[in-house]
Formats: C-alpha cells, sequence, structure tokens
C-alpha cells in the first residue's frame, strides 16, 4: 500500500509534466545543433585539461594566451570616462564622426568616392550586425536577383545572414582543398557563369575560413568578370589591418573595384583590428551614383534599421571614433594592428617549424602560405575529432584553426598533437 501510494506520488509530477508538454506552445521546437563556432568554445569551456587549446574562434590573443585590450583602446575609454558623457540614443544610423572615420578608413581618404560623399554609411551591429543590414537592404531593394553567390567554403554565418534575410546562398568555387590554396580558375570559371544582376560576396582580405586570398593580378581579372556579368559586388572586410599588418594594403581590393566603377556596397567590422569584440562596432556602406541617391538611400536604411533595433550601442562606435580622429591615437593602433598580425605570421612560422621538429614529413607551407586569423590546415574530420578527444585541442570540424589562439608556450604542444594524428 505504501509503495503504491510512493508511486503514484511519483507519478503525478510526471503526468503533469507530460501534460503541459503537450499543451504547451513550444512543444514542436526541437534541440537545435550548437553554433559551428561558438559551440566549440562552449566545449572547450568545459574540459579541465590544463593543455587545452581553443582554436575555434577568430578572437585574438596575446603571447600568453589572454585576450588582448590594445592600448589605445584603453587610452580612448579614460577619456570616454573623463568626459562624462550622457547615454542619450544616438542616431538611427550611428556616430557621424564614426561612421564618417570608417568610411574613410576602408574607401581611402583620397577616394573620388568618399570625397564626393557619393556614398552612405551605417552604424552596424559589428560584422555580423552590418551584413545582416545589408542582406536586409538587398532583400527590399534589390532589383535583380535573390541569389547571392559566397566562396565556396565561406564564413557559416554569411549562408545564415542571407537566408533569415529571405535571400538564396549560392556557392561558387574558391578553394582547392588539393593544393590547400586558391582554385583561381575554378573560380573564374563559376563566376563568369553567374547569371547577370545577381549578388556576389568577397572577402575583402583575410578569406574566413580558408586564410586564402587572390593576389592583386587576380583581383583584377575579378573585378573585369563581375563588371562584364553586371553583378552587384558585396565585400565583407572584417580584418582590415589584420591580414598584412597595413590597413591600406588589406583595402586594396575594395579601393580597385570602387575606381574601376563598380559600385560596391561593404561591411566592415571593428571586431579583430581593434580587438571591439563585445562593443559590436561595425559599418555598412552603400557607394552610390550621386549624392542624391545616396541621400535616399540612407533614408530608407534608417526605416530598415529602426524596426530592428531602433538605433546601435554608442560606447564602442565612441571608442573606435576616437582612435580614427584622434591623430597620436590612431598611430598607436596602426602600431599594435601590426604588432597583432606580425605575431600572427610568426605563429605560422613557428607551427610549421615545430612540425618539422616533431618529424613531419608532410607539406605545410600553406600554412605560412596563407593570412589573417585563420589557417585552413587541410585536417579531416576524423583528425579533428581525435585532436579534440586526445590533445584537447578546439576547432571548428572544417579544419579551420585560429592561429591567434596559437602562442610560442603551446605551438610545441600543437604541432605534436597536429603530427600524432596526421603521421
Ligand atoms: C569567427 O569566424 O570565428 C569569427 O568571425 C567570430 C564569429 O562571429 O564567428
Amino acid at each position: 500500500m505504501a509503495l503504491l501510494h510512493s508511486c503514484r506520488l511519483l507519478a503525478a509530477p510526471r503526468l503533469a509534466a507530460a501534460a503541459s508538454r503537450a499543451s504547451s506552445w513550444w512543444s514542436h521546437v526541437e534541440m537545435g545543433p550548437p553554433d559551428p563556432i561558438m559551440g566549440v568554445t562552449e566545449a572547450f569551456k568545459r574540459d579541465t585539461n590544463s593543455k587545452k587549446m581553443n582554436l575555434g574562434v577568430g578572437a585574438y590573443r596575446d603571447d600568453n594566451g589572454k585576450p588582448y585590450v590594445l592600448s589605445c583602446v584603453r587610452k580612448a575609454e579614460a577619456m570616454i570616462a573623463s568626459k562624462k558623457m550622457d547615454k542619450e540614443y544616438l542616431p538611427i544610423g550611428g556616430l557621424a564622426d564614426f561612421t564618417r572615420a570608417a568610411a574613410e578608413l576602408s574607401l581611402g581618404e583620397n577616394s573620388e568616392a568618399f570625397k564626393s560623399g557619393r556614398y552612405v554609411t551605417v552604424q552596424g551591429i559589428s560584422g555580423t550586425g552590418s551584413l545582416r543590414i545589408g542582406a536586409n537592404f538587398l532583400q527590399r531593394f534589390f532589383k535583380g536577383s535573390r541569389d547571392v553567390y559566397l566562396p565556396k567554403p565561406s564564413w557559416a554565418n554569411h549562408t545564415s545572414i542571407f537566408r533569415d534575410a529571405g535571400m538564396q546562398p549560392q556557392a561558387y568555387r574558391y578553394y582547392d582543398p588539393k593544393t590547400c590554396s586558391l582554385d583561381f580558375s575554378g573560380a573564374m570559371d563559376d563566376i563568369s557563369k553567374i547569371p547577370e544582376k545577381s549578388i556576389i560576396l568577397l572577402h575583402a582580405c583575410a578569406h574566413n575560413p580558408t586564410g586564402v586570398d587572390p593576389r592583386q593580378e587576380q583581383w583584377k581579372e575579378l573585378a573585369a568578370t563581375v563588371k562584364k556579368r553586371n553583378l552587384l559586388v558585396y565585400f565583407d572586410m572584417a580584418y582590415q589591418g589584420f591580414a598584412s599588418g597595413d590597413i591600406n594594403r588589406d583595402a586594396w581590393a575594395v579601393r580597385y573595384f570602387i575606381e574601376q566603377g563598380i559600385n560596391i556596397i561593404l561591411s566592415q567590422s571593428f571586431a579583430k583590428n581593434m580587438g571591439l569584440y563585445g562593443e559590436r562596432a561595425g559599418a555598412f556602406t552603400v557607394i552610390c551614383s550621386d549624392v542624391d541617391e545616396a541621400k535616399r538611400v540612407e533614408s530608407q536604411l534608417k526605416i530598415l534599421i529602426r524596426p530592428m533595433y531602433s538605433n546601435p550601442p554608442a560606447n564602442g562606435a565612441r571608442i573606435a571614433s576616437l582612435i580614427l580622429n584622434t591623430p597620436e591615437l590612431r598611430k598607436e593602433w596602426l602600431t599594435e594592428v601590426k604588432s597583432m598580425a606580425d605575431r600572427i605570421i610568426s605563429m605560422r612560422t613557428q607551427l610549421v617549424s615545430n612540425l618539422k621538429k616533431e618529424g613531419s614529413s608532410r607539406n605545410w607551407q600553406h600554412i605560412t602560405d596563407q593570412i589573417g586569423m585563420f589557417c585552413f590546415t587541410g585536417l579531416k574530420p576524423e583528425q579533428v575529432e581525435r585532436l579534440t578527444k586526445e590533445f584537447s585541442v578546439y576547432m571548428t570540424k572544417d579544419g579551420r584553426i585560429s592561429v591567434a589562439g596559437v602562442t610560442s608556450g603551446n605551438v610545441g604542444y600543437l604541432a605534436h598533437a597536429i603530427h600524432q594524428v596526421t603521421k
């Protein structure tokens, strides 16, 4: 009797839970997979191995493996704090000093488009948010096709951003897994067949995830082809300065296309080059045919932004704006961005030499040929899985590593682990 009673007691809450599940508004909602990039960090955090390495998310680390706040950022923050600024809303399009400086940084101070004012730049919520403004703008106003051609592979979030905005992600060949480098003839072949008046997305520099960029001569051919096909070019520039250490060199393709009369659209992020990840500072730019068109486009961008998030956050834009507009801070930033790029380049070299020391006879030259935050190692999914399971080395399943997570202290361990799973 007592047993029967306790069984009933146990069953009651379970029945109630089942009943409430059946009647819930959300009972049909299925468990979704973890994010392919952010999910790696979640798994890394759960690991208790003291040697663990997080080479998943692209976030810069210093040579002690610690998140790095740029000294120019600290100074800008102190200046902002001392001004005791209010917390009023920014305008819908963002902080004007910031958007102007972001446009000048990407287009170049001598750019005809910049100087004539035939462009509009609005502040966005870092790279993703700026891309989303662009995707929604295309969805509402682009008169050509819904198809957006992305390089294969591209940053995982690109597909989701365009799809969720009602566009149709398509792909063009970009990377050759056999050589771990650019499949330029494949890319040109595919691009030359893209239907006219479609959209093509290009990574301005430091291609994510492959670290493989076209050379200047190849960019020129690309520009001629997209012009001939009458494609709308959407540049994603999340790494200006971070690839080569030189902001002008990294913006070369963007500026060249505009000089060729190609009226691009552009998203920028200040997450990497200023280390402003969580501050969410970014920008979206449309190059227009004249000032009047730019004003009309701006009015519509504001109408798009207002119901999405009203107006953007102020702090990151204030920091970036102070850095870009204050000569001493800007100078310091250029030095710091170069030192981040240099540390990454040096980690690439050290990784290759440590792999050789381990006795690896494979050709790892692509590690030093590739550029920017990421290296597309060429490791197979099973090898990535072993690296994680046996060595607590975390990376995305496609074999991409964030080189920024490698330090002089752990590069030997990484080389050892990679050699063990590839020999
Ligand atoms: C990455 O690719 O790891 C970064 O761009 C961070 C992100 O948002 O995915």
